[in-house]
């Protein structure tokens, strides 16, 4: 790889935003497809690519969604302590107005029917792939894990046409970003070990 592409790919790593605000327009089913291929060519454990994939284009069912998932999340996480002491971190999840999925007008779930030690490694990173695939695509992409308790109920997955037997591991939000999206901050990198001869 000649070291422009090389900086090109890092560039793409370092550049994909979560974007949390997305334009009316829709995304073809075209450029949906172009993104399952990246996501397909994800490493994945043994190569038996247990994944599956769901798309769904249906803002109003959305929105409902959202409003079962906002409650269920709410629960849950001041249950484990999600909001790591800020006790207003989840006040958001009591707003009426809040939608988990930004109003965007597409989801794609990650799935699998399969049971194993490395069907959520998989899943996850097919995700990877797919957002970076979108990022370089125009499109912008964010994870909501807040909405896979709403997403795994029995009656949400049969209203997107999933078995039962079909677990959502990974959603993701996808659309065309509504102005610029700021770089969330990182940590410098923290080494804990490194054993060499
Ligand atoms: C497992 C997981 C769950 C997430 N769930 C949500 C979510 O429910 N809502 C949301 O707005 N962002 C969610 N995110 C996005 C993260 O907030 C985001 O990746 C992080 O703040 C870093 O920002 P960046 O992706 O722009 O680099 C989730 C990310 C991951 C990996």
């Amino acid at each position: 790889m000649t070291s422009e592409r090389q900086e090109k790919l890092l560039e793409v790593i370092k550049g994909r935003r979560s974007v949390r605000s997305y334009t009316a327009e829709d995304i073809d089913k075209a450029t949906i497809m172009r993104l399952l291929d990246a996501a397909i060519h994800a490493p994945n454990a043994l190569n038996e690519q247990v994944w599956s994939f769901a798309v769904v284009q249906d803002r109003a069912w959305l929105k409902q969604l959202s409003d079962k998932a906002k409650p269920l999340f709410y629960a849950e996480a001041s249950q484990k302590h999600l909001d790591r002491g800020d006790s207003h971190a989840l006040d958001i999840f009591t707003n009426p107005d809040f939608n988990v999925f930004y109003n965007a007008g597409t989801l794609i779930l990650i799935c699998s029917d399969k049971q194993g030690p490395f069907v959520q490694a998989d899943c996850w990173l097919a995700a990877e792939n797919l957002m970076l695939a979108a990022y370089v695509l125009g499109l912008g992409s964010c994870i909501i894990g807040s909405a896979l308790e709403a997403l795994n109920l029995p009656e949400s997955k049969a209203d997107i046409g999933l078995t039962k037997e079909m677990t959502v591991v990974v959603p993701i939000i996808l659309g065309i970003p509504s102005g610029e999206t700021a770089a969330s901050s990182r940590r410098n990198v923290e080494v804990s070990a490194w054993r060499s001869s």
